[in-house]
């Protein structure tokens, strides 16, 4: 069911989008150099043809900071603007404290709280979801949702199967209350922990905390059972847009952008193909990014943004299938 507005018709629009990438570009021709790999079979089977990666001292937390200052001048904001402060990662610079406390101290944000939130690749929608709620109902008035990864920090650097596939990045987005009628229209969100074989970092946490032999074992590398991933993020992205299409009384065409978790193009082609979406209206970066997890979305949306192929009153979705498994969609009427 849609949430029931009738009561309470406040909503969060999202006001705002800023991101930054390292500098350094690593492309295929220079992975296809130091892994039995070549820049024809990244390309045909992934789309992705170069990606950022961080430069030794920085992290998901220097990254997710400098996408804060940008989105902060931007807006023209000040450093007490900001009440709330969601920061999704799989790739926080510690365990603990959570990285939305050091961005808070990196950007000198006063009277902010916050807290991060673990979803993957779903991370950043999960988290808009959130913060929208906070500020929806009067709690808050200013939340910045930050997606930020340094996959770099986690990926085997031999392991073909992985490393052509990720990058570094992060986003961040303001979210303030919304006109009437614009804002965060609905989300559709599924957790399914029957995947939690196939996508994980198997060691560090409490199941396996670090010692030699789990070091030894590469198991503080990210590991994952590709072709499964691949087919369940087809099916179940597809699936979470039906669902808030159908429930919203709205068809494929009334969408003027899907912007999508960035994991492979064969996955937003076949999304796109099962919607009937046309492939312009299917948000796509992965060719600069490759997957960079939490960035993925803010990335592409700042994408769209900057080339004005969102514009006031549009429909837009955004969606997202990560490790877990998570899934979801969310519906905006773009403010
Ligand atoms: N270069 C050359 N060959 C490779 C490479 C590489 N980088 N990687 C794998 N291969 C080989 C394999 O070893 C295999 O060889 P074999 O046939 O001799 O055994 C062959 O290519 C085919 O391997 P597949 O795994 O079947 O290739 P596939 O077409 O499925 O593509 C890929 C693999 C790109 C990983 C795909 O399955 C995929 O994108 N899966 C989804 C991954 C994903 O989205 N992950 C992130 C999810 S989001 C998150 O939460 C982090």
């Amino acid at each position: 069911m849609p949430p029931d507005n009738s009561q309470s018709p406040a909503r969060a629009a999202i006001t705002g989008v800023a991101t930054y990438v390292p500098d350094r570009i690593v492309t295929n021709a220079e992975l296809a150099t130091r892994l039995d790999t070549s820049d024809e079979w990244i390309t045909t089977r992934t789309g992705i043809r170069e990606r950022h990666i961080g430069a030794p001292g920085e992290t998901t937390s220097t990254m997710g900071a400098e996408a804060v200052r940008r989105l902060l001048a931007a807006r023209g904001l000040g450093s007490g603007d900001i009440d709330a402060l969601i920061v999704a990662t799989v790739t926080p610079d510690m365990m603990f404290p959570a990285t939305a406390c050091l961005i808070q101290d990196q950007v000198g944000l006063r009277k902010t709280w916050g807290f991060d939130l673990s979803a993957a690749c779903s991370g950043f929608l999960y988290a808009v979801t959130t913060g929208a709620q906070l500020v929806a109902s009067g709690a808050q008035r200013r939340v910045i949702v930050v997606g930020a990864d340094l996959m770099s920090a986690i990926i085997d650097p031999d392991d073909r199967t992985t490393a052509v596939l990720f990058g570094d990045g992060a986003g961040a987005v303001l979210l303030e209350a919304a006109d009437p009628e614009f804002g965060l229209l609905d989300f559709h969100h599924v957790v399914d922990g029957s995947g939690r074989d196939d996508l994980l970092m198997p060691a560090g946490g409490s199941l396996h905390p670090a010692s030699h032999e789990t070091v030894s074992r590469r198991e503080h590398f990210l590991k994952q059972n590709g072709r499964v991933v691949f087919k369940f993020a087809v099916t179940r992205m597809a699936e979470s847009i039906e669902t808030l299409l159908q429930r919203n009384r709205l068809g494929a065409a009334d969408i003027a952008m899907v912007i999508p978790h960035q994991a492979n193009q064969r996955i937003l082609d076949a999304t796109a193909e099962r919607l009937g979406l046309p492939s312009e209206r299917m948000a796509s970066v992965i060719g600069r990014y490759g997957n960079t997890t939490a960035a993925t979305l803010p990335l592409a949306l700042d994408d769209v943004v900057r080339t004005g192929r969102v514009r006031r009153g549009d429909l837009v979705v955004f969606t997202a299938v990560g490790a877990g498994f998570t899934v979801g969609a969310s519906l905006f009427r773009w403010q």
